[in-house]
Protein backbone atom coordinates (compact mmCIF):
# COMPACT_ATOMS: atom_id res chain seq x y z
CA UNK A 1 0.00 0.00 0.00
CA UNK A 2 1.09 3.60 -0.87
CA UNK A 3 -0.30 6.39 1.92
CA UNK A 4 0.93 9.83 1.29
CA UNK A 5 -0.36 11.78 4.11
CA UNK A 6 -0.48 15.87 3.67
CA UNK A 7 2.22 16.24 1.55
CA UNK A 8 4.05 19.39 0.49
CA UNK A 9 7.16 19.62 -1.77
CA UNK A 10 8.36 23.27 -1.86
CA UNK A 11 11.41 23.76 -3.93
CA UNK A 12 14.17 26.45 -3.47
CA UNK A 13 14.20 28.08 -6.69
CA UNK A 14 17.92 29.66 -7.85
CA UNK A 15 18.18 32.82 -9.26
CA UNK A 16 17.74 31.60 -12.90
CA UNK A 17 14.70 29.27 -12.12
CA UNK A 18 13.26 32.90 -10.62
CA UNK A 19 14.36 34.26 -14.07
CA UNK A 20 12.69 31.37 -16.13
CA UNK A 21 9.46 31.37 -13.91
CA UNK A 22 9.06 35.60 -14.11
CA UNK A 23 8.76 35.26 -10.18
CA UNK A 24 10.52 37.21 -7.41
CA UNK A 25 9.39 34.76 -5.22
CA UNK A 26 12.60 32.05 -4.19
CA UNK A 27 9.83 29.60 -3.19
CA UNK A 28 7.94 27.37 -5.54
CA UNK A 29 5.06 24.95 -4.08
CA UNK A 30 4.85 21.94 -6.64
CA UNK A 31 2.73 19.98 -4.32
CA UNK A 32 0.37 21.30 -1.60
CA UNK A 33 -1.25 19.43 1.01
CA UNK A 34 -1.54 16.55 -1.05
CA UNK A 35 -2.95 13.08 0.88
CA UNK A 36 -3.95 9.62 -1.58
CA UNK A 37 -4.21 5.75 -0.74
CA UNK A 38 -3.21 3.28 -3.28
CA UNK A 39 -3.70 -0.34 -2.66
CA UNK A 40 -2.30 -3.73 -4.12
CA UNK A 41 -4.28 -4.65 -7.33
CA UNK A 42 -4.53 -1.36 -8.56
CA UNK A 43 -3.77 0.64 -10.95
CA UNK A 44 -3.69 4.26 -9.51
CA UNK A 45 -3.21 7.21 -12.12
CA UNK A 46 -2.04 10.95 -11.10
CA UNK A 47 -3.75 12.95 -14.08
CA UNK A 48 -2.62 16.29 -14.55
CA UNK A 49 -1.40 19.11 -16.70
CA UNK A 50 2.08 20.18 -16.93
CA UNK A 51 3.86 21.34 -13.76
CA UNK A 52 0.54 19.97 -11.86
CA UNK A 53 3.25 18.18 -9.41
CA UNK A 54 2.80 14.36 -10.68
CA UNK A 55 6.72 14.30 -10.80
CA UNK A 56 7.29 15.52 -7.73
CA UNK A 57 5.10 13.28 -5.79
CA UNK A 58 6.54 9.80 -7.25
CA UNK A 59 9.97 11.72 -6.57
CA UNK A 60 8.80 12.01 -3.09
CA UNK A 61 7.41 8.26 -2.99
CA UNK A 62 10.56 6.74 -4.48
CA UNK A 63 12.81 8.23 -2.22
CA UNK A 64 14.83 10.33 -4.65
CA UNK A 65 13.64 13.71 -3.23
CA UNK A 66 12.77 14.77 0.41
CA UNK A 67 9.30 16.04 1.25
CA UNK A 68 8.92 19.68 2.87
CA UNK A 69 6.23 18.54 4.88
CA UNK A 70 3.54 15.36 5.76
CA UNK A 71 4.29 11.18 5.94
CA UNK A 72 4.65 8.65 2.70
CA UNK A 73 4.44 5.05 4.02
CA UNK A 74 5.43 2.77 1.57
CA UNK A 75 4.32 -1.12 2.37
CA UNK A 76 4.36 0.15 6.03
CA UNK A 77 7.48 1.60 5.75
CA UNK A 78 7.57 5.54 5.78
CA UNK A 79 9.73 7.09 3.11
CA UNK A 80 12.17 9.50 5.31
CA UNK A 81 12.75 7.34 8.38
CA UNK A 82 13.18 4.11 6.36
CA UNK A 83 14.22 5.03 2.46
CA UNK A 84 16.59 1.51 1.96
CA UNK A 85 13.20 -0.55 2.85
CA UNK A 86 11.40 1.53 0.53
CA UNK A 87 13.17 1.07 -2.10
CA UNK A 88 13.57 -2.43 -1.83
CA UNK A 89 9.94 -2.82 -2.50
CA UNK A 90 9.40 0.15 -5.53
CA UNK A 91 10.41 -0.07 -9.05
CA UNK A 92 10.48 3.55 -10.11
CA UNK A 93 10.53 4.52 -13.64
CA UNK A 94 10.97 8.44 -14.42
CA UNK A 95 12.16 10.13 -17.69
CA UNK A 96 14.82 12.09 -15.82
CA UNK A 97 16.81 8.99 -14.84
CA UNK A 98 18.68 7.66 -17.81
CA UNK A 99 20.83 4.82 -17.93
CA UNK A 100 24.42 5.37 -18.55
CA UNK A 101 24.20 5.59 -22.33
CA UNK A 102 27.59 3.73 -22.72
CA UNK A 103 26.42 0.55 -21.32
CA UNK A 104 24.70 -2.37 -23.01
CA UNK A 105 20.90 -3.29 -21.86
CA UNK A 106 22.26 -6.29 -20.86
CA UNK A 107 24.83 -4.95 -18.54
CA UNK A 108 22.58 -2.56 -17.16
CA UNK A 109 20.24 -5.39 -16.31
CA UNK A 110 22.46 -7.38 -14.60
CA UNK A 111 23.98 -3.91 -12.77
CA UNK A 112 20.88 -3.07 -10.96
CA UNK A 113 19.47 -6.85 -10.28
CA UNK A 114 22.87 -7.24 -8.43
CA UNK A 115 22.23 -3.80 -6.20
CA UNK A 116 18.95 -5.71 -5.21
CA UNK A 117 20.94 -8.70 -4.06
CA UNK A 118 19.72 -10.92 -6.55
CA UNK A 119 21.15 -14.48 -7.09
CA UNK A 120 22.58 -15.16 -10.51
CA UNK A 121 19.94 -17.82 -11.79
CA UNK A 122 17.01 -15.76 -10.84
CA UNK A 123 18.85 -12.29 -12.68
CA UNK A 124 18.96 -14.92 -16.06
CA UNK A 125 15.54 -15.35 -15.44
CA UNK A 126 13.86 -12.34 -15.12
CA UNK A 127 15.87 -11.19 -17.91
CA UNK A 128 14.78 -14.25 -19.75
CA UNK A 129 11.22 -13.12 -19.21
CA UNK A 130 11.43 -9.19 -19.31
CA UNK A 131 13.77 -9.45 -22.65
CA UNK A 132 10.94 -11.43 -24.24
CA UNK A 133 7.82 -9.35 -23.28
CA UNK A 134 9.51 -6.79 -24.61
CA UNK A 135 10.95 -7.91 -27.23
CA UNK A 136 14.68 -6.33 -26.91
CA UNK A 137 16.44 -9.45 -27.01
CA UNK A 138 18.05 -9.24 -29.94
CA UNK A 139 19.12 -5.57 -29.18
CA UNK A 140 20.24 -6.37 -25.44
CA UNK A 141 24.25 -6.28 -26.34
CA UNK A 142 23.60 -3.08 -28.10
CA UNK A 143 24.72 0.66 -25.72
CA UNK A 144 22.05 2.30 -24.88
CA UNK A 145 22.74 5.39 -26.95
CA UNK A 146 22.03 3.48 -29.95
CA UNK A 147 18.84 2.41 -29.28
CA UNK A 148 15.50 3.99 -30.44
CA UNK A 149 13.49 6.26 -28.10
CA UNK A 150 10.70 3.55 -27.36
CA UNK A 151 13.60 0.26 -27.14
CA UNK A 152 15.45 3.09 -24.49
CA UNK A 153 11.97 3.59 -22.66
CA UNK A 154 11.51 -0.40 -22.46
CA UNK A 155 15.03 -1.12 -21.82
CA UNK A 156 14.76 0.79 -18.54
CA UNK A 157 11.07 -0.80 -17.88
CA UNK A 158 12.84 -4.04 -18.00
CA UNK A 159 15.35 -2.62 -15.68
CA UNK A 160 13.37 -1.20 -13.14
CA UNK A 161 11.63 -4.09 -13.20
CA UNK A 162 14.42 -6.79 -12.53
CA UNK A 163 13.90 -7.38 -8.72
CA UNK A 164 10.50 -8.15 -9.50
CA UNK A 165 9.34 -5.24 -7.20
CA UNK A 166 5.46 -4.92 -5.34
CA UNK A 167 5.34 -1.82 -6.06
CA UNK A 168 5.72 -0.23 -9.56
CA UNK A 169 5.85 3.62 -9.57
CA UNK A 170 5.86 4.66 -13.39
CA UNK A 171 6.15 8.62 -14.36
CA UNK A 172 4.42 8.77 -18.06
CA UNK A 173 5.62 5.51 -18.56
CA UNK A 174 4.38 5.70 -22.52
CA UNK A 175 6.03 8.98 -23.01
CA UNK A 176 7.62 9.50 -26.81
CA UNK A 177 6.05 6.24 -27.83
CA UNK A 178 3.97 4.71 -30.88
CA UNK A 179 0.94 2.94 -30.12
CA UNK A 180 1.91 -0.85 -30.25
CA UNK A 181 4.63 -0.03 -28.17
CA UNK A 182 2.14 2.29 -25.43
CA UNK A 183 -0.01 -0.53 -25.69
CA UNK A 184 2.77 -3.27 -25.18
CA UNK A 185 3.54 -0.87 -21.72
CA UNK A 186 -0.14 -0.69 -20.70
CA UNK A 187 -0.28 -4.25 -20.85
CA UNK A 188 2.14 -5.35 -18.77
CA UNK A 189 1.09 -2.69 -16.13
CA UNK A 190 -2.55 -4.52 -16.28
CA UNK A 191 -0.98 -7.84 -15.99
CA UNK A 192 1.34 -6.90 -13.19
CA UNK A 193 -2.33 -4.98 -11.34
CA UNK A 194 -4.14 -8.93 -11.91
CA UNK A 195 -1.11 -10.74 -10.33
CA UNK A 196 -1.83 -7.90 -6.97
CA UNK A 197 1.01 -5.62 -7.31
CA UNK A 198 0.14 -1.91 -6.80
CA UNK A 199 0.66 0.28 -9.81
CA UNK A 200 1.20 4.01 -9.70
CA UNK A 201 1.06 6.17 -13.04
CA UNK A 202 1.39 9.80 -14.35
CA UNK A 203 -0.08 10.68 -16.92
CA UNK A 204 -1.43 13.58 -18.71
CA UNK A 205 -3.39 11.49 -21.56
CA UNK A 206 -6.64 11.40 -20.62
CA UNK A 207 -7.60 8.25 -22.81
CA UNK A 208 -4.48 6.65 -21.15
CA UNK A 209 -6.25 7.16 -18.04
CA UNK A 210 -9.49 6.21 -18.74
CA UNK A 211 -8.29 2.65 -20.22
CA UNK A 212 -5.69 1.84 -17.91
CA UNK A 213 -6.47 3.09 -14.11
CA UNK A 214 -8.94 1.36 -11.74
CA UNK A 215 -8.60 4.56 -9.51
CA UNK A 216 -7.57 8.25 -11.33
CA UNK A 217 -6.24 11.25 -8.70
CA UNK A 218 -6.75 14.53 -10.65
CA UNK A 219 -4.03 17.21 -9.72
CA UNK A 220 -3.87 20.57 -10.58
CA UNK A 221 -1.29 23.05 -9.26
CA UNK A 222 -0.07 20.51 -6.76
CA UNK A 223 -3.76 19.86 -5.06
CA UNK A 224 -5.78 16.85 -5.60
CA UNK A 225 -9.29 18.29 -6.97
CA UNK A 226 -10.81 15.22 -7.38
CA UNK A 227 -10.02 11.48 -7.12
CA UNK A 228 -12.37 8.22 -8.02
CA UNK A 229 -13.15 5.63 -10.20
CA UNK A 230 -13.92 7.23 -13.94
CA UNK A 231 -17.59 6.25 -13.63
CA UNK A 232 -17.25 8.31 -10.63
CA UNK A 233 -15.41 11.04 -11.76
CA UNK A 234 -18.13 11.87 -14.61
CA UNK A 235 -20.99 10.98 -12.48
CA UNK A 236 -19.87 13.88 -10.04
CA UNK A 237 -18.83 16.64 -12.79
CA UNK A 238 -21.86 15.44 -14.64
CA UNK A 239 -19.25 15.00 -17.89
CA UNK A 240 -19.27 12.63 -20.45
CA UNK A 241 -15.59 11.50 -20.86
CA UNK A 242 -12.64 12.26 -18.56
CA UNK A 243 -11.29 15.49 -20.62
CA UNK A 244 -15.11 17.45 -20.39
CA UNK A 245 -14.73 16.05 -16.63
CA UNK A 246 -10.76 18.02 -16.68
CA UNK A 247 -11.82 21.18 -17.90
CA UNK A 248 -14.73 21.21 -15.84
CA UNK A 249 -12.57 20.81 -12.78
CA UNK A 250 -10.11 23.06 -14.17
CA UNK A 251 -12.40 25.92 -14.90
CA UNK A 252 -13.70 26.39 -11.85
CA UNK A 253 -10.68 26.30 -9.97
CA UNK A 254 -8.96 29.21 -12.36
CA UNK A 255 -12.56 30.64 -11.83
CA UNK A 256 -11.57 30.65 -8.03
CA UNK A 257 -8.28 32.41 -8.20
N1 LIG B 1 13.99 20.73 -9.06
C1 LIG B 1 13.10 21.72 -9.14
N2 LIG B 1 13.40 22.97 -8.73
C2 LIG B 1 12.50 23.97 -8.79
N3 LIG B 1 11.23 23.83 -9.26
C3 LIG B 1 10.88 22.61 -9.70
C4 LIG B 1 11.78 21.50 -9.67
N4 LIG B 1 11.14 20.41 -10.17
C5 LIG B 1 9.90 20.82 -10.49
N5 LIG B 1 9.72 22.15 -10.22
C6 LIG B 1 8.48 22.93 -10.41
O1 LIG B 1 7.46 22.33 -9.63
C7 LIG B 1 6.22 22.29 -10.34
C8 LIG B 1 5.75 20.85 -10.47
O2 LIG B 1 6.66 20.15 -11.33
P1 LIG B 1 6.52 18.59 -11.67
O3 LIG B 1 7.68 18.25 -12.51
O4 LIG B 1 6.29 17.83 -10.43
O5 LIG B 1 5.17 18.58 -12.54
P2 LIG B 1 4.57 17.47 -13.48
O6 LIG B 1 3.11 17.37 -13.12
O7 LIG B 1 5.39 16.25 -13.43
O8 LIG B 1 4.67 18.16 -14.93
P3 LIG B 1 4.98 17.52 -16.39
O9 LIG B 1 3.65 17.06 -16.94
O10 LIG B 1 5.50 18.70 -17.16
O11 LIG B 1 5.97 16.42 -16.22
C9 LIG B 1 6.47 22.99 -11.67
O12 LIG B 1 6.08 24.33 -11.53
C10 LIG B 1 7.98 22.87 -11.85
O13 LIG B 1 8.47 23.95 -12.60
MG1 LIG C 1 6.44 15.18 -14.84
Amino acid sequence: MIEIKNLTKVYKLNKKQMRESKTTNPLKTAVDDLSLTARPGEIYGLLGPNGAGKTTTLRCISTIIRPTKGQIYVAGHEVQKEPEKVREKIGFLTGDIRLDPQFSVDYMFDFFARLHRMPPERIKERKEELFTYFGIRDFAHKKIKELSTGMGQKAAIAVCLAHDPDIVIFDEPTNGLDIVTARNVTDYLKKLRDEGKLVIVSTHIMSEAEKLCDRIGIIIDGQKVMEGRLEEILHDTDSQDLEDAFFTLYQSRKGEE
